[in-house]
């Protein structure tokens, strides 16, 4: 069995497109894969993106939270921006944290993907989705013919682990939106994945529901935005992992 295979399977998918008739797949990314993954829109979002080729379509929301003002990021390079976020004591999560957990990968990457925040085993190592999750992610990427640190960058929109894993409070999250959005003006990526539902209001603002926003095409200041689920919640709903496959794809053929 092929790496690309054996990923698939990981995420639970491969049935689902697998052609017999077709020859065996080639190394590194198989775009046909995604254009043989169904797809049904769903019947009612936000954005509808269905003439094709995709496009970005009118921005949805075209600002985002005023920053507060004890976060300040403008004109920081990557290394000064990193620092500060380590150094943050902006708001509770900083008193409970290990460490700060910035971001890990490419940043140059085209590919951005955006999480909610550290869990425990970030928190420890300092680096985002290493657990379970971060190991769905993975096969998630290999899936497109991408790795970690290869050409995507892995965010979250909270740097510090909320305790006990929780969600991390909209206050929490605006506080730290600054980071993120320096770290999308310093990568300034060609499409964005905002994996589960905090991560996806965090970037698009407002009331969002990852069901009925998937396979629809946002904007953030110019950058596409695609929705899918968090890697956490497949874990828990295998189900849902061909959703988010389609997902994936629909991601690449909206890169511009
Ligand atoms: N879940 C997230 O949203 N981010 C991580 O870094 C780990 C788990």
């Amino acid at each position: 069995m092929s790496r690309r295979d054996s990923m698939l399977r990981e995420m639970g998918i491969a049935p689902l497109w697998r052609d017999r008739a077709s020859p065996p797949p080639q190394a590194g990314p198989d775009i046909r894969a995604c254009e043989q993954a169904p797809v049904e829109p769903p019947a009612a979002a936000p954005v509808r993106a269905d003439s094709a080729p995709l496009r970005p379509v009118a921005p949805v929301v075209t600002t985002v939270a005023a920053p507060p003002a004890t976060v300040s990021v403008e004109g920081l390079g990557w290394d000064e921006l990193e620092e500060r976020i380590r150094a943050c004591q902006a708001c509770r999560l900083s008193e409970r944290r290990t460490q700060a957990v910035p971001g890990v990968g490419d940043r140059e990457a085209d590919w951005l993907f955006v999480g909610e925040g550290p869990g425990a085993e970030e928190d420890a190592r300092g680096e985002p989705f290493v657990g379970q999750a971060g190991k769905l992610l993975d096969a998630m990427l290999a899936s497109l013919g991408l790795a970690r640190g290869q050409n995507v960058y892995i965010a979250n929109a909270v740097k510090c682990r909320p305790p006990g894993n929780r969600t991390p409070e909209a206050d929490e999250i605006a506080t730290c939106h600054p980071y993120l959005d320096r770290q999308i003006e310093l990568i300034r990526p060609r499409i964005i994945v905002a994996l589960g539902r905090p991560a996806a209001q965090t970037l698009l603002g407002g009331e969002i529901k990852i069901a009925a926003a998937r396979g629809h095409l946002f904007e953030r200041k110019g950058v596409p935005v695609v929705v899918t689920y968090h890697p956490a919640y497949l874990l828990r709903n295998p189900q849902d992992k061909a959703k988010a496959w389609e997902d994936l794809c629909f991601a690449r053929a909206s890169v511009v």
